[in-house]
Order: C-alpha cells, then sequence, then structure tokens
C-alpha cells in the first residue's frame, strides 16, 4: 500500500483528477494499432483514468495500482460505468514480472503509465515489460498537464505560494512532467530495447471553477498531510483569499506521450 493515496485523497482523484479527452486514446490506438484482439495494462492505475476509456477499444484491460482504495474506486467508476472487461489488480510496478508469468510473453499490446512512474523503478519496469509486449505494441509514459501549481498565471503563482506557505516548504516536484525526466525516461525506453521513441502531445484549454481546484489540489497532497474533515474548509477558505478572484480558473492542459515500440526483430 502507499500511504500518499489512501482514503480521502482517493476519493479527491476519482472526483476531481481530470481525465484524459478522446484524441489521447485515438493517437495511442494509432500509434500502437490497437484492435479487439489487445490487451492493454495500466500501471499505477489510479481510479481508472486510462484503464476505463481503454476498455471498450480493446478485448480486455489490466488495471494493477498497489493502493486499495485507489481500486476500490476505479471498480466503482467501472460498476457505473458498465465497463465489464477490466481486471483490477493490487501490486506495484515490481510485481509486474509475477503477472507477465501467468500473461505469457507478447501477449499484451500496450503498457500504459500515467502520472505515477515518478513512484517507480522505471529502468527495472520497462525491461520487464519488454517480453509482454507484442510485435508493434509498445509502452506509452503519459503526463496529464503541469501541476495546477507549477502553472505560468497568476492564479497558479498565486496558489504556489499559499500552498508553499501553509506546507512550510517550496514545492519543485514536477511529478515526471518535467522535460528533465522525459529525457531519462526515454533514454531508458532506449536501453530496454524499445525503438521508435518518439513525445507525442495532445494540448487543449479547460476551466476549473474553485471547488474543481481545490479537489485536484487535495487530490495531490499527500494522505498522511491532508488536513481532517474539520479542517479542511479553513484550508480551501486561506486558497480562495490567496487566489485572484473571478472564476473559472483556465489552464492550457498539455498531455504528453512518451512511446516505444517493439520491432519484430526485437522478438528473435
Ligand atoms: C497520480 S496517480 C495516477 C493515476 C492515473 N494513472 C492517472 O493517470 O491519473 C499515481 C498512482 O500511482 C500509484 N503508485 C504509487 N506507487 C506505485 C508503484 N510503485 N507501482 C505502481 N503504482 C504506484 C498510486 O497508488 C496512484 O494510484
Amino acid at each position: 500500500m502507499t500511504v500518499g493515496f489512501s482514503g480521502a485523497v482517493a476519493e479527491y482523484y476519482a472526483e476531481f483528477r481530470r481525465g484524459y479527452p478522446p484524441q489521447v486514446f485515438d493517437a495511442l490506438a494509432d500509434a500502437f494499432g490497437l484492435s479487439q484482439a489487445d490487451v492493454v495494462l495500466d500501471v499505477g492505475c489510479g481510479t481508472g483514468q486510462l484503464a476505463l476509456p481503454f476498455a471498450s477499444r480493446v478485448r480486455a484491460v489490466i488495471g494493477m495500482d498497489p493502493e486499495p482504495d485507489m481500486l476500490r474506486l476505479a471498480r466503482y467508476a467501472a460498476e457505473a460505468q458498465g465497463v465489464r472487461n477490466v481486471t483490477w489488480v493490487l501490486g506495484a510496478d515490481t510485481d509486474l514480472p509475477a503477472l507477465g508469468g501467468l500473461l505469457g510473453e507478447r501477449s499484451s499490446a500496450l503498457m500504459v503509465v500515467g502520472q505515477a512512474l515518478h513512484w517507480m523503478r522505471h529502468d527495472e519496469l520497462f525491461r520487464a515489460a519488454a517480453p509482454l509486449l507484442r510485435t508493434g505494441g509498445g509502452i506509452a509514459v503519459i503526463s496529464n498537464g503541469t501541476p495546477l501549481w507549477l502553472q505560468d498565471s497568476p492564479w497558479s503563482r498565486a496558489l504556489r505560494g499559499c500552498l508553499e506557505d501553509w506546507m512550510g516548504t517550496p514545492l519543485t516536484m514536477t511529478c515526471g512532467t518535467s522535460s528533465r525526466d522525459r529525457l531519462r525516461y526515454a533514454e531508458a525506453l532506449r536501453s530496454a530495447g524499445f525503438d521508435g521513441v518518439r513525445e507525442m502531445a495532445v494540448e487543449y484549454r479547460g476551466e476549473l471553477s474553485f471547488d474543481e481546484l481545490f479537489g485536484g489540489v487535495c487530490s495531490a497532497i499527500s494522505a498522511d498531510r491532508l488536513p481532517g474533515p474539520d479542517e479542511r474548509g479553513a484550508l480551501a477558505e486561506r486558497i480562495r483569499q490567496a487566489l485572484p478572484t473571478g472564476e473559472p480558473f483556465t489552464e492550457t492542459v498539455r498531455v504528453t506521450m512518451l512511446v516505444g515500440q517493439i520491432q519484430a526483430d526485437a522478438e528473435a
């Protein structure tokens, strides 16, 4: 279990974290030639932001995550949406080899990791995934925009200042979204034998109400630091006072997909 995403944080994640727009799934289906015969692995699936939209495009999806509360909410969402072809597995990146033993070599088309690779041993994960993926399939490392408090806008700068003040520490963590991280991940994909490593992107403008913004912030605070329900209102008020007046808060969301593919001769 990861402490970070348990309890109320998981609830905020399920309710307020942005999902991914359809163009992301179109681009990945195209890049990896996905069909109804395929299996997709989603490692660090959270509450199903990637696993659930993939379900209608392929035969089966496996959503794996070490946090039971995230998986529980992912399962609820699947039930609510009538999705029946996702198997939810309690496990971390280090459990992929064991899962692979069950699935077998070349059994899957695509492994996706959305906003979660920074928690993992990515070199080992990429190497463990390679034998499980079919020709033309591969890996997509996906980031869902820039954290709310690190954007280039007045409201984001105000949010950052307020949160740093509240936490008493500078907020520099980019959660694997920085260009430096992407370069490291690209290099690791090549070292693990993936070909055609490149970045694709989908960009759109989004709007957030204050409640959505506050929910997004709470979904990113570690569960052991999130104020209890009685004190959460005070944090909300503190943030509201710090932000420029006037909703909605607009952001440019750039979803990046770092992809690497299995070529035919990699199977030899
Ligand atoms: C920020 S959420 C991402 C959820 C979803 N993939 C998305 O794109 O929104 C990160 C997830 O990674 C999971 N996680 C943390 N450490 C992990 C690990 N070592 N292996 C797999 N998942 C992990 C957390 O439990 C959490 O659900």
